[in-house]
């Protein structure tokens, strides 16, 4: 696609009500990434390559959440949702630079890939007027079905408005088109709303590039590729595929996992070399795991860093802003949160780590629990390295461990505690001598008198 210029249209403003949801439709997740993210992220990147979003007018989150993927994207509004070629025009100012192609892609199209948008491309560049991404639904009910003629797409009927003859064509619209961007802004133009809908459907540029003499072709691909999300269900149909591709991904990059079909990942997940996972392991978004890191079974992670050969689980659960070093360790039902835990410490058993920072190679006890909140605001605990933490502390913050300290089993700590010195902060032991037989004496006698 040498040298064309490129101006890709996503549309985002629709209500999407079959949700049956407060958020808009295009914001909800698949793999941890909103519909409008996949989108945005396969549209053309680079020289010559530009970005407009249309949002709905009371939709200022999707506006932000286009701003966020693609800082650079323009945003229109389309004050009043008139139909997919209305929303269209709401970027008309962008379509008038004059871009060598027009691509115009639905965010409620999550799996498409960019190599599909440059497929779909390619034909402008041999001279056609307007090139079609088609596929072969197993059920094409509600999908604009592609009318075909002599070799050529001759029309889209919408499922409104189709016969029962066109209902049963299974070629159908996929949502992504690709125009000259020299007659786009004509043709566009001509769009009227003459059907039973009253809405201005896109899919009429059909028949108006033919009259303008110019050849409209059908690029075909698979269904997974181009499912349309209207309804939870096809939410969760999307995001089967999307799991798959990302397991086979991970597979193929070298990551072993003994059920794959029991890990869920997230898209932006990544993986260094020899990395394990066991199964029912779930990924948030923002997670790196290094080189050798194995993650037994049953954890949970979210926007978190895995050091080399750090180990995890099984039954963690590593919340965003953790970060292991290398070697790290955490068990068994261990919750961490904004932690930052240097090489070779361990984390192994029942403990809670919050806001904390916690020194390479320290030993953390079973049941230790660093108390970061007292109902108004968060503190900090700092542990020193090589610091051994006894079983079931409470280390109340803020509060700083030295290195090399110690803290005695089941200290209730408060003050900070200097390199090198134990503290102990609970209540003394005492023993007194054959107190227990004389209990048992005592109890068993008074019961003999009662009889
Ligand atoms: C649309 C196509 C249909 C195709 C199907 C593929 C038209 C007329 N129909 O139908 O041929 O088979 O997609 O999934 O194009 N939108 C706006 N503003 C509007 C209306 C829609 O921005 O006024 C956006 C929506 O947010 C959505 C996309 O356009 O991302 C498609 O709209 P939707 O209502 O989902 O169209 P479908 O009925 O699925
Ligand atoms: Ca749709």
């Amino acid at each position: 696609m040498t040298g064309r210029t490129t101006l890709t249209i996503v549309l985002a403003a629709g209500e999407g009500t079959r949700m049956r949801s407060s958020m808009p439709k295009v914001l909800h997740p698949v793999a941890g990434q909103s519909l409008l993210a996949h989108v945005l992220g396969a549209a053309a990147h680079g020289d010559g390559a530009a970005l407009a979003v249309v949002v709905g007018p009371d939709h200022q989150t999707v506006a932000d959440e286009a701003r966020r993927v693609r800082p650079e994207a323009g945003v229109y509004v389309q004050a009043e949702r008139l139909g997919t070629a209305h929303a269209v025009m709401a970027a008309r100012e962008a379509v008038a630079e004059g871009y060598d192609d027009l691509l115009v892609a639905f965010g409620d199209t999550p799996l498409i890939s960019a190599e599909t948008f440059a497929r779909l491309r390619a034909p402008l560049a041999a001279g056609a007027g307007l090139a079609v991404l088609g596929f072969r639904a197993a059920d094409p009910t509600g999908y604009g079905r592609l009318l075909v003629e002599g070799g050529q797409l001759s029309a889209i009927r919408e499922q409104a408005d189709a016969s029962a003859a066109e209902q049963a064509i299974t070629l159908c619209n996929a949502g992504v088109m690709a125009f000259d961007g020299r007659i786009a802004l004509k043709v566009l133009e001509q769009i009227g709303n003459a059907n039973s809908k009253g809405e201005y459907y896109l899919t009429d540029a059909v028949g108006i590039v033919h009259a303008l003499g110019r050849d409209v072709v059908v690029i075909e691909t698979g269904e997974d590729e181009v499912r349309g999300i209207n309804t939870k269900a096809q939410l969760a149909q999307a995001e089967q595929v999307m799991q798959a591709r990302l397991r086979q991904a991970a597979l193929d990059a070298g990551v072993t996992m003994i059920a794959p079909e029991t890990v869920f990942l997230a898209a932006d997940t990544t993986f260094g070399k020899d990395v394990t996972i066991e199964p029912n392991v779930v990924f948030g978004a923002g997670v790196s795991v290094g080189d050798g890191a194995v993650i037994h079974a049953f954890s949970h992670i979210e926007k978190a860093a895995i050091g080399a050969r750090a180990s995890v689980g099984p039954f963690a659960r590593l919340r965003p802003g953790t970060s292991l070093g290398d070697g790290a360790r955490i068990g068994n039902f261990v919750e961490t949160k904004a932690a930052m835990i240097e090489a070779g410490a361990k984390v192994n058993h029942l403990t809670y780590i919050g806001d904390a920072h916690i020194g390479a190679h320290a030993n953390i006890g079973a049941g230790t629990i660093t108390c970061n909140y007292d109902g108004f605001d968060k503190h900090k605990t700092i542990i020193g390295k090589g610091a051994f933490v006894g079983s079931n502390s409470s280390l109340v913050a803020p509060v700083k461990i030295g290195d090399g300290a110690y803290i005695g089993s089941g200290s209730v700590i408060t003050k900070d505690v200097a390199d090198n010195a134990l503290a102990i902060g609970r209540g003394q032991q005492t023993a007194r001598e054959n107190w227990a037989t004389r209990f048992r004496d005592a109890k068993a006698a008074a019961k003999a008198a009662r009889k």
